[in-house]
């Protein structure tokens, strides 16, 4: 693997001594900033500390950079790009690279998913797919159909849409009404039956046959689109059981209704092929991406689509405007230029292949920390884990978050908790080394926080 030279001191951030005006996403604040987790450099599968101290990535930084961190050639396009076209916009004007990804893209999709529409984030990628599902009925003449179905645990990002059809309580309880017209199937987990499991549960397809009830409630000509993650991230890591991304899929070909896979952390090696549609042998009609696009490294995301989708809203007056949809900075030049020299390296390093060998490394050495204080369940799948902690009774998420504390400042490794779950979702560039050394820091925060 090629490395970059070190950042300059000169760009190396100081250790800042007011914290106070920083309103952190996602973040305890108060917490935070008595005892803040600062970052100030990267490189490969570690980051650096203001003072210099080593923390071993074990997140990819938000599930974001598949090729580990501050990677020569993505670095230096970047760079490149910089120095050569700021900034077009893609409103009524283009450039080459943004027809160049949205090729690469298209080539790494399944199937007749061969469209690309760009925006900056996972949370806008799902609110365009769910926007683009409801204008495709309306424009085929069929304007009833506009109800979402997502699914509880499931997470779509913070935007309106995202978080109607999501299904985590405390991202929705506090925003008002949200969306109408949005229903959920039930989660896929059920610890009784699938505790402990490497991969895809045996129990639990049969959970996508609620969306048979679902539309026998409101009826299939209201019905629009169904959003998923194929592997439900955020919530802890849950691998669709055995059948059940098939069963949505014929459940929605019965009845007209589209099916979008959230891939915006599966997407790009996480699970061992370009997304997990492919994994799981499940062509949806949209997939969302995100993060993993550009490694993380410039923000980007975006709505790949069916040659049947995209090909609906080509009609009418060639002047005229298809779809009234799109966000400025959609298909930044830095974060086309970041994304096609990310392709590059993933290609190049053969990281998806990668990650799925290291797969039942992976997994094997998650299951050594069965038996720890107060795990209660593990789960796996491709390069990505979780671990369930029991809560400390009357203080949920306190000992995950003792845990983080642990795991950063003594332990020297980057997770990301989830309540008192761990996740765990490395850099697909990982040395079956440095797979060990995860396990190990990782056990040393969970026993310390027993
Ligand atoms: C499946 C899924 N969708 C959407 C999002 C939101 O992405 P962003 O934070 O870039 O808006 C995430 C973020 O983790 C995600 O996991």
């Amino acid at each position: 693997m090629t490395t970059a030279a070190s950042p300059s001191p000169a760009v190396r951030a100081e250790v800042p001594n007011d914290l106070a005006a920083f309103w952190l996403p996602f973040t305890p604040n108060r917490a935070f900033k008595k005892r803040p987790r600062l970052i100030s450099r990267s490189k490969d599968m570690h980051y650096f500390t203001p003072e210099g101290r080593e923390i071993l990535d074990a997140s990819a930084a938000l599930w974001c950079c598949n090729a580990g961190h501050n990677r020569a050639p993505i670095v230096a396009a970047i760079q490149r790009q910089a120095a050569e076209l700021d900034f077009t916009p893609t409103f009524q004007f283009a450039h080459p690279l943004a027809f160049q990804l949205s090729a690469r893209l298209a080539d790494l999709a399944p199937a007749d998913l061969d469209h690309v529409f760009f925006c900056n984030s996972g949370s806008e990628a799902a609110d365009t797919a769910l926007k683009i599902a409801i204008a495709y009925h309306n424009v085929r003449g069929h304007g009833s159909r506009q109800r979402l179905i997502g699914r509880e645990r499931g997470y779509h990002g913070v935007d309106f849409g995202g978080i109607s059809v999501g299904g985590m309580v405390n991202n929705r309880k506090f925003f008002g009404m949200l969306l109408a017209g949005v229903d959920h199937l039930p989660a896929t987990y059920n610890r009784e039956h699938q505790a402990f499991t490497k991969g895809e549960p045996e129990w639990g397809g049969h959970f996508a046959d609620a969306l048979e009830g679902i539309v026998g409630l409101h009826d299939a000509s209201t019905i629009a689109a169904v959003i998923v993650e194929p592997m439900a991230g955020s919530t802890g890591v849950l691998p669709p059981p055995k059948g059940y991304l098939k069963r949505l899929r014929e459940i929605c070909d019965k009845y007209g209704i589209l099916l979008i896979f959230d891939e915006v952390i599966t997407g790009f090696g996480r699970l061992g092929a370009p997304f997990a549609a492919e994994r799981y042998g499940v062509v949806p009609d949209m997939i969302t991406f995100a993060k993993g696009v550009t490694s993380g490294t410039v923000p980007m995301g975006g709505v790949i689509v069916r040659k049947g989708v995209y090909d609906a809203f080509m009609h009418g007056p060639e002047h005229a405007i298809e779809l009234f949809h799109g966000y400025t900075y959609s298909g930044h030049p830095l974060a086309c230029a970041a994304a096609l020299a990310s392709l590059d390296v993933y290609r190049d390093e053969r990281l998806f292949e990668r990650a799925k060998a290291l797969e039942p490394k992976w997994c094997d050495a998650i299951m050594t920390l069965k038996g720890l204080p107060n795990v209660v369940d593990i789960r796996c799948v491709g390069l990505t884990g979780a671990i369930d902690l029991a809560p400390i009774p009357g203080s949920p998420t306190l000992r995950g978050y003792h845990v983080l504390e642990h795991s950063f400042h003594e332990a020297g490794v980057m997770i990301r908790i989830s309540g008192d779950t761990i996740e765990l979702t490395p850099p697909l560039i990982i040395s079956e080394n440095q797979i060990d050394e995860i396990m190990e820091k990782t056990a040393a925060s969970i026993k310390a926080a027993a």
